[in-house]
């Protein structure tokens, strides 16, 4: 493998930081639901029937307290060898209700001070600039749906652009600019409860999203032309649910869907497909010649992804099994086994999907998160024994080595949640991605110190013999 390859470890602020009234800082969407509460989370997501109790706790309010412990965290993800921290800025920290004139100096320390850290290991932060935290007061403009959003993001924007010019060279404008089609109120605050034609409203706030994402381009690379500013899509290949053709049409849909907004991120313009669907469903953008000219001028410089899964398509769903995954559920595909949260795990789908997206898009791509999530059980020296995890990596890594084999120019490979961090889809804690425990329940019980799973001393392995050193 290239000797400049990216190995990296991922988290971002609303699952980490916790501290969400200090410093400055405003209400985000996360900040309001509680973990589980009034289904509002069952609703959305499938989360086992045993956790599906109430519980009247904020997560995110105190998460993990990356907010008060980034020190001590980045100095243990530096002993893995990493050379990149993919993270996010928390909007609201910056600007706290979104709609400001001038950023909240404290929040722009704290991020310096986070910076200046990786910095004394030589890791380089990647940095989501949204990542499901719009802040709260751009609610009653109707979130993202409305074009003054779009304003506000590019005064944000500019603001960090200049402050970090020196420190941080990868950004990444949207995670996972899907999101907003799957789940809009943490995509896009836009409320599918207030909106009438929630379809319309939801590619309304993609296509302003689409817009702030090339602005952010645009003003990102006169700011430093040396920035790398990136898309990022929730990834995963649908397979048909047979070789019937309506299953395999239905498949083909499922992907265009999924890539409609990547594609006009990396090509500058909507997919033939996607014309016809606006049509087909009645769905009427509000999309002018110079918002057109935008995106077809600043287009992105990489494709990041995350990847959990492959997803499964049917014609009909009726009498066919479902089961979880990332961003919606999917048909259950017997072929693969699947995670503790019904989340199927499927590597060589892994090689499918990124040499799918090389193909199609033919920009490089960052592996900016994959993972096993798994109820980890800590013995009594809080030692979690995660062969599991570190199978589900080996294979995945081989994968993605195979892939780049094949010809898929990939950036860097980060894993998700490398610290145990509170779940976004869930807001709980039990569901954990990381090569370290935090001790911390459902309910915010317990100390929130760190421990070094299995997995650590495996991940620092493949990173320091560069991905050769799997097994
Ligand atoms: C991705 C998100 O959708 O999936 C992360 O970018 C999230 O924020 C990850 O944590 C895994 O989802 P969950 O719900 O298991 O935390």
């Amino acid at each position: 493998m290239n000797k400049d390859f990216l190995w990296g470890a991922a988290m971002c602020a609303s699952q980490a930081e916790g501290g969400y009234l200090e410093g400055g800082k405003g209400l985000t969407a996360n900040d309001i639901f509680p973990a589980l509460n009034e289904g509002r989370w069952e609703a959305l997501y499938n989360v086992p029937e045993s956790l599906q109790k109430k519980y009247n706790y904020y997560p995110s309010h105190q998460a993990i307290d990356f907010y008060h412990r980034y020190v001590e965290d980045i100095k243990l993800l530096a002993e893995l060898g990493i050379k990149v921290f993919r993270t996010s800025i928390n909007w609201a920290r910056i600007f706290p209700n979104g709609d400001e004139l001038e950023p909240n100096e404290e929040g722009l320390q704290f991020y310096e001070d986070v910076f200046n850290e990786c910095g004394k290991y030589g890791i380089t932060p990647v940095v989501t600039l949204n990542h499901f935290d719009t802040p709260l007061g751009l609610y009653k403009y109707g979130g993202w749906k409305n074009k003054k959003v779009i304003t506000f993001f590019e005064r944000y924007c500019e603001t960090v652009f200049k402050r970090f010019k020196t420190q941080v060279k990868y950004w990444i404008t949207f995670n996972e600019i899907n999101m907003i089609l799957g789940i809009p109120i943490v995509g896009g605050l836009i409320d599918p409860l207030k909106e009438e034609n929630i379809l319309e409203a939801k590619y309304q706030g993609a296509h302003n999203q689409l817009v702030a994402s090339a602005i952010a381009t645009k003003i990102g690379h006169e700011i430093n032309p040396e920035f790398m500013v990136g898309s990022m899509i929730g990834a995963g290949k649908n397979y048909p649910y047979s070789p019937n053709p309506a299953d395999v049409w239905a498949a083909y849909q499922a992907d265009q869907e999924e890539y409609s907004l990547i594609d006009v991120q990396v090509k500058g313009k909507y997919s033939a497909y996607m014309r016809r669907y606006f049509e087909k469903n009645d769905i009427d953008i509000l999309a002018t010649e110079e918002e057109m000219a935008l995106l077809k001028t600043y287009t992105a410089d990489f494709l990041a992804l995350s990847y959990y899964s492959t997803r499964l398509t049917a014609a009909n769903n009726e009498d066919k099994e479902a089961t979880g995954g990332n961003i919606a559920d999917t048909l259950k595909n017997s072929y693969l086994e699947a995670n503790d949260f019904g989340w199927q795990i499927d590597p060589l789908g892994f090689r499918i999907t990124l040499n799918e997206l090389y193909d199609r898009y033919e920009v490089p791509l960052f592996i900016v998160e994959n993972g096993l999530a798994a109820m980890d059980v800590a013995d009594e020296n809080y030692f979690v024994e995660d062969d599991y995890r570190i199978n589900y990596f080996a294979k995945h890594i081989q994968a993605m080595k195979e892939a780049m084999d094949d010809g898929v120019d990939i950036i860097g490979y980060a894993t998700w949640g490398t610290i145990d961090i509170v779940s976004a889809s869930s807001g709980i804690m039990s569901k954990r991605y990381g090569l370290v425990y935090v001790d911390l329940d459902d309910e915010g019980n317990g100390t929130r110190n760190r421990y070094k799973k299995k997995s650590f001393d495996w991940y620092k392995k493949v990173v320091t013999s560069n991905g050769e050193e799997l097994m």
